[in-house]
C-alpha cells in the first residue's frame, strides 16, 4: 500500500489531467461531459462525484478492473515489482478460489495450452503456425497478442484441463466446453487459430477462433459466449496493448477484425483497436474516451461497412468525440492493405484519405441525390441530425457553417432545422425525466479556473520559469529521440537554449514586467551564443532583478507543485531537471490558453456581429482542441 501511488495506478485507466495538487478525470464508472474525477496523490485516494465511488489503489482496482482483493493485491505487486511469495495451488484449493477468479485462471490455462499447440507440437506448426506465417504474422505479435493454435480433435482441450484438475462446470461458463444432452462434453474451439482477447490489464476473458480453410458450412470465427467475466459490448480487442500508443499519438484507430489490429499493431501502428463482430457500443467509445478523444474509423468500402460506419459515427460524436473516416477501395481492409504498402505510406494514405464526417457523409450520399429535391431535403436533414448530436455548441456552430459550405444551404436554414431537432430532442428527455431541465449550455471553464486567473496564480507559472533558468540555464538535458532506423539517439540541450527555444516557437512573453525583463537578457545572451551565469543577475544593478535572482536562488527547492508528486520515482536529478523544465512550460502555455478561451468567452457574450461572431467562434474551437493537446501532454508527463 505504501509503494502504491494512487495517481499512477488510476492513469492507466484514467486519463488524468493536473488541476493545482490534485488530478482530474473523466469518470470510468459514469458517462459524463464534464470531469468529476478526482485523485488526490496527498492523500493517496481517489473520489468520483459523479457515482459516488472513492477509496484508494486497492479499491479503484477491485471497483474498475473487476478484481478480487488478493488479484488487486497481486496487480499492484506486479506493478511496482514487489515479490510476493504463493505457493501453486492444490485441486483443492483451485476448487476454493472465487468463481470469477476461477473463470480467469481458466482462460489463463486455455491460453497456455492453445499456445504450446501452436508453437511445440508438430501438428501445431504444421498447420496452425504456418497459416499465420503465411498471412504474414511475425513471431513477436504471435507472442505477444498469445495467438495460439485448437487441435482438430474432438475434446482435446476439456480433458487435458480435467486432468489438471480444472471442474467441468467452470470449463463450461467459460465457453471453452460444450456440454451435450447426452452429458458428453467437447471442445467449443476445434482445428482453429485462437485470438485470446484481453482485458485492460492484461488478462484473458475470452477468445475467437479463426478456421483455417474456408468452408460454407462452418462459421469464419468461432468465439467465447458472454459470461461473467466477458461482456462482450464492453471489451474492444486490443485496447490493453494499444492504450499507451493511443495517448502519446491522441488518437485511436478503429478497425473491424482481429487481423487488421495485429497486422497494424505489427507494422508499427499500435494505436489500433476492434470492437470484432458486434457493431460499436457507447461502452467501447467510452472506453476509448479515456484516452483520446480522437477516432478514426477504418472500415470496409463494401455497403456494410459504410452503413456501419454512419451508426458509429453518430455514437462517437454524440460521446463529444471527433470522427474521421477512411474507407478502404476494393475489397482492401487495413490487414490486407498493410501488406501491400511500407508503413509511411499506409500513414500517407490514412491521412489523406480520411475525412470528417460531413464530407464523408455528404460525398457518399450526395452522388445519388445531386438532382432529385426531394432527397435532397432528406440528404441534409440526415446532416443536421448527425450535428445535432453533437453536445458542444462551438463545435455544432462550426460544422453547421461547414455544411452550408459543402452543400451550399444557407447557414440559417441549417440553424433552423438543427434548433428543430434540439427542442425535440430535449422535450423527449424531459418527458422522460419528468423533472424539468435546463437545456444544454456549452460546456462552461470551472470556477475554479477563473478564479486560480484572477489570483495571479499565471505569476507563478512564469516565475517557475524564470526559476529554472537562473537555477539550471547552463545545466543540460537529455532528450531521447530515434534516427530513421528507429536506433534511439540521444541528444543533449541546454535548459535556457531550450526554454527559449520553446517559448517563441509559440511567440510567448511574460506579461510581468520584471520576468520579461529578466528572460530578455537571456534572449538577447542567446543570440551571441551565450547563456548568462547566477552571477550577473546577483550582482545586477536593478534592485528589483538582484532581489528576485536571491531569492530564487537560494531557494532551488521552492520546486513546481509538479515536482513534488514526483519524487517518489524520479530517479536521476537530470530526469528530474527534464521533468520541471517540461511541466513548467507546459503548465504555462496552458495557462495562456485557458485565459486566452474565458476572454473569448466573455467577447462572445457581448458580440452580435455575425460574422464576427463566427470567426471567434472558430478560434475557441481551435483554441480548446489546443487546451486539450497540451493539458494530454501535461498529463502524459505527469503519469508516465
Ligand atoms: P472479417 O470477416 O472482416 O474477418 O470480420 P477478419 O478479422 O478480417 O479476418 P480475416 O482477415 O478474414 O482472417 C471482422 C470481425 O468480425 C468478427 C471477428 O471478430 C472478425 O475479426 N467475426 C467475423 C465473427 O465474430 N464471426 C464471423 O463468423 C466473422
Ligand atoms: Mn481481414
Amino acid at each position: 500500500m505504501d509503494a502504491a501511488r494512487i495517481e499512477e495506478v488510476v492513469g492507466e485507466f484514467v486519463s488524468l489531467k493536473k488541476t493545482g495538487k490534485n488530478y482530474k478525470g473523466f469518470s470510468p464508472f459514469t458517462n459524463e461531459t464534464n470531469p468529476s474525477f478526482y485523485v488526490s496523490p496527498s492523500k493517496n485516494i481517489f473520489k468520483c462525484f459523479s457515482s459516488g465511488k472513492g477509496g484508494n489503489a486497492v479499491t479503484f482496482l477491485m471497483e474498475h478492473e473487476r478484481l478480487s482483493y488478493p488479484e488487486a493485491l497481486r496487480y499492484l505487486a506486479g506493478k511496482y515489482s514487489i515479490e510476493i511469495e504463493e505457493k501453486e495451488q492444490t485441486p483443492e484449493e483451485i476448487r476454493e478460489m472465487n468463481e470469477r477468479e476461477t473463470l480467469f485462471h481458466v482462460n489463463a490455462f486455455a491460453q497456455k495450452y492453445f499456445s504450446e499447440q501452436l508453437l511445440k507440437t508438430d501438428k501445431g506448426r504444421a498447420i496452425g503456425l504456418s497459416y499465420l506465417k503465411e498471412r504474414e504474422f511475425r513471431e513477436e505479435a504471435i507472442e505477444l497478442f498469445h495467438l495460439g493454435y485448437a487441435p482438430e480433435e474432438w475434446d482435446a482441450f476439456t480433458s487435458h484441463a480435467l486432468r489438471h484438475g480444472y471442474k467441468k462446470e467452470y470449463l463450461v461458463k467459460t465457453g471453452l466446453t460444450v456440454e451435450k444432452e447426452n452429458n458428453r462434453a467437447y471442445d467449443r474451439f476445434r482445428g482453429r487459430v485462437i485470438f485470446p482477447i484481453h482485458n485492460l490489464s492484461g488478462r484473458i476473458l475470452g477468445f475467437g477462433g479463426r478456421i483455417l480453410v474456408k468452408d460454407d458450412k462452418k462459421p469464419k470465427y468461432v468465439n467465447s459466449p458472454e459470461s461473467e467475466i466477458y461482456n462482450k459490448s464492453r471489451i474492444l480487442y486490443g485496447l490493453y496493448f494499444a492504450k499507451n500508443s493511443i495517448i502519446r499519438e491522441d488518437l485511436c484507430y478503429l478497425v473491424e477484425g482481429y487481423t487488421d489490429v495485429i497486422a497494424l499493431y505489427q507494422s508499427g501502428i499500435q494505436n489500433v483497436v476492434a470492437s470484432s463482430g458486434t457493431s460499436l457500443t457507447v461502452e467501447q467509445i467510452r472506453l476509448i474516451k479515456r484516452y483520446t478523444s480522437n477516432i478514426t474509423i477504418l472500415y470496409d468500402g463494401d455497403e456494410a461497412g459504410i452503413k456501419a460506419s454512419f451508426r458509429s459515427i453518430d455514437l462517437i460524436l454524440e460521446q463529444g468525440m471527433n470522427v474521421r473516416i477512411v474507407l478502404f477501395p476494393g475489397s482492401e481492409d487495413p490487414d490486407s492493405y498493410v501488406r501491400k504498402h511500407r508503413v509511411a505510406d499506409v500513414l500517407e494514405f490514412l491521412d489523406r484519405q480520411s475525412t470528417d464526417f460531413i464530407t464523408f457523409k455528404t460525398q457518399l450520399l450526395k452522388k445519388e441525390t445531386s438532382t432529385d429535391p426531394v432527397k435532397r431535403g432528406a440528404l441534409i436533414r440526415e446532416i443536421v441530425e448527425t450535428i445535432a448530436l453533437i453536445p458542444d455548441v462551438i463545435y455544432r456552430t462550426v460544422y453547421i457553417r461547414e455544411c452550408s459550405a459543402i452543400l451550399d444551404v444557407p447557414e440559417p436554414a441549417l440553424v433552423n432545422e438543427m434548433n428543430r431537432l434540439l427542442r425535440k430532442k430535449h422535450r423527449k428527455k424531459q418527458q422522460k425525466q419528468e423533472q424539468p431541465q435546463e437545456p444544454p449550455e456549452p460546456t462552461e471553464y470551472p470556477a475554479q479556473l477563473q478564479k486560480d486567473l484572477q489570483d495571479g496564480d499565471a505569476n507563478f507559472q512564469e516565475r517557475d520559469i524564470i526559476r529554472l533558468l537562473l537555477n539550471y540555464g547552463r545545466e543540460e538535458i537529455v532528450f531521447r529521440g530515434h534516427d530513421e532506423r528507429k536506433k534511439p539517439v540521444d541528444t543533449a540541450v541546454k535548459v535556457a537554449n531550450f526554454i527559449i527555444g520553446d517559448l517563441q516557437q509559440d511567440g510567448i512573453e511574460f506579461k510581468n514586467p520584471l520576468y520579461q525583463r529578466i528572460y530578455e537578457e537571456y534572449l538577447s545572451a542567446h543570440h551571441n551564443e551565450t547563456i548568462p551565469d547566477q552571477g550577473h543577475f546577483i550582482h545586477s544593478d536593478n534592485d528589483e532583478v538582484r532581489d528576485l535572482a536571491v531569492d530564487l536562488l537560494s531557494s532551488p527547492y521552492e520546486l513546481s507543485k509538479n515536482w513534488i508528486n514526483k519524487r517518489i520515482f524520479v530517479v536521476t536529478e537530470k530526469e528530474r531537471l527534464k521533468y520541471a523544465v517540461e511541466t513548467s512550460l507546459l503548465s504555462f502555455k496552458a495557462r495562456e490558453v485557458e485565459a486566452e478561451i474565458s476572454r473569448n468567452n466573455e467577447k462572445l457574450k457581448e458580440i452580435s456581429d455575425e460574422s464576427h461572431m463566427l470567426q471567434l467562434l472558430r478560434e475557441q474551437k481551435e483554441l480548446k482542441d489546443l487546451s486539450r493537446r497540451i493539458n494530454k501532454k501535461l498529463s502524459r508527463i505527469i503519469t508516465k
